[in-house]
């Protein structure tokens, strides 16, 4: 990780006196080390509680929101939301493309859908619940309307897998784990094993 925040920052080698006098005069924030989070497993009732709504939008929060794509991207997730990193937040990030594109990085502060439509029942697993996965049915299409880092309000559309990582980082703000939707039958399956796990000191 340091390597990459330090090596894409450097300045020319032919920098001037006239070049190095602005640069004193303007410094560029150093990048901060990022965090990564251990990611806080089901059974913790932190991922059953809804968050409180952001209030506070400063950098503390971009950076918050930072260490959270790090500490997702390091668990290869494509989504995390804040309570999965033990703080009781309305604060989500998602990258659907697992940091291949940086443009995709899209941080959701006070997210709400503002329209839905369409249905696919697709498999899906959660970062809190490793080694389980379930189908789950979830709009097609999904619109949402958020606050970014900054805490500008904006709203974006996504389709698929996209629209499928909104619906479930919006229900961890609210409390809601993708076992909620499963049937009773496979919910109380894996809640078996993950109680067998917690015995052995696996889980
Ligand atoms: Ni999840």
């Amino acid at each position: 990780m340091p390597d990459k925040s330090t090596s894409s920052k450097t300045l020319p080698a032919a920098s001037s006196a006239a070049q190095e006098t602005a640069a004193v005069a303007a410094p560029e924030t150093p990048a901060k080390p990022v965090k990564i989070y251990p990611i806080v497993k089901f059974g913790d009732p932190i991922l059953e509680k809804p968050g409180a709504s952001v209030k506070k939008f400063d950098a503390d929060l971009e950076q918050l929101a930072e260490d959270m794509f790090a500490s997702m991207y390091a668990a290869q997730g494509v989504g995390l939301a804040a309570p999965q990193i033990g703080l009781s937040l309305r604060l989500a990030v998602v990258d659907v493309t697992a940091g291949k594109n940086p443009e995709a990085k899209i941080v959701l502060a006070n997210p709400e859908i503002i329209h839905a439509e369409g249905e696919v029942r697709e498999e899906e697993g959660c970062l809190s619940i490793p080694g389980f996965r379930g189908y789950v049915m979830r709009p097609q299409f999904v619109t949402i309307k958020a606050q970014n880092a900054k805490g500008e309000p904006f709203e974006i559309r996504g389709e698929n897998l996209l629209a499928r990582a909104f619906c479930h980082e919006i229900d961890h703000l609210n409390g809601i784990l993708f076992l909620q939707h499963l049937s009773m039958l496979k919910r109380d399956l894996i809640k078996r094993k993950i109680k067998k796990l917690r015995k052995l000191g696996e889980w």
